[in-house]
């Protein structure tokens, strides 16, 4: 259940995804010529889905899939959470983890240095919700953080920043961070940058069944600016990921979840052709009149 500050849980699956999407080919304690220890960033910890996935993936013997399933050191994982309850949890939690856990807030008080990774389910807050004086400050911080911004807009500009030339960020977002007019900001600091892939995740994934994507980003400016697209899951992702998230009938659930990608990839497909035409001439009203100027 979400509360004030949008802690959702991440559930296994989905964040064992996220971990393997991630580091891809990458082995997250040995990067570079160098073979120095990655650095990896947890904005927004929460009780820590994501350092589980991230240990599962990296330790042999513990993970999830065989196929997946790696002796790997960890990165040097370094992570940031608001809520001191949470930081609690995670600490009992996890009394031996390898982890520098900062308890502040991300967007006006970030950790030092640059990162090869950052890896979040970042809060989703409507513009409403958001303290009052905090949303001023973020404004007056954050460049894309424009309008009835959301929570998760400085959140991915503030890991942008924190992220080395050419490192990976990988968030989960509410898909109308790709559709909704206000989010347009957001979509052009998207674009600028090298575009990994985005995943439609199951309606499933989370209990109040958000719609949400899993967006990969290659911090590497793209001068003439990317399209969006939208890929499915392969099939025995999808399956793997629906029958761990204890849906019923998963056989169900899969033909579903494809037929609803279909339909969001086409129309993903028509509002990005047109939200990059209409650019230079600043004419929103067709984009508007799709999504019937819903604001999130
Ligand atoms: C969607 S939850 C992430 C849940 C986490 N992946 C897990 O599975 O436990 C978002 C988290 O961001 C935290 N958060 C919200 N605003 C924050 C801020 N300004 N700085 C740091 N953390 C923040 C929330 O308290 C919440 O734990």
């Amino acid at each position: 259940m979400s509360d004030a500050n949008g802690y959702v849980p991440t559930p296994e699956p989905v964040a064992n995804l996220a971990a393997s999407t991630a580091f891809g080919a990458e082995r997250p304690g040995h990067v570079g010529d160098d073979d120095r220890r990655g650095r990896l960033l947890l904005p927004g910890l929460g009780t820590g889905n994501l350092y589980d996935a991230v240990h599962r993936y990296c330790t042999n013997g513990d993970g999830w899939s065989t196929a997946r399933k790696f002796d790997y050191p960890l990165p040097e994982c370094v992570a940031v959470e608001t809520n001191s309850e949470l930081v609690d949890e995670f600490e009992a939690g996890h009394p031996d983890a390898e982890i520098d856990v900062h308890h502040a807030d991300f967007l006006l008080d970030p950790p030092e240095g640059e990162f090869d990774w950052v890896l979040a389910n970042p809060p989703f807050v409507c513009y409403q919700d958001i303290d009052a004086a905090k949303r001023d400050q973020y404004r007056e911080r954050f460049r894309i953080a424009q309008g009835q911004f959301d929570m998760f807009v400085p959140f991915f500009e503030q890991s942008m920043r924190l992220l080395k030339p050419g490192g990976t960020l990988l968030f989960i977002l509410p898909l109308p961070a790709l559709l909704v007019p206000a989010f347009e900001p957001f979509r052009k600091e998207l674009r600028d940058h090298f575009i990994e892939p985005i995943f439609y995740l199951p309606p499933e994934t989370f209990a109040e069944k958000v719609e949400t994507v899993m967006v990969g980003v290659e911090k590497q400016p793209h001068s003439r600016g990317h399209h969006l697209w939208l890929e499915a899951l392969r099939g025995w992702e999808s399956r793997e990921i629906l029958s761990g998230l204890g849906v019923d009938d998963v056989d169900d659930a899969v033909d579903r979840y494809y037929d609803e990608h279909a339909f969001t990839e086409e129309m993903l497909k028509w509002k990005d052709d047109r939200e990059r035409r209409n650019q230079d001439g600043g004419r929103q009203s067709g984009l508007e009149a799709f999504t019937g100027g819903t604001s999130p």
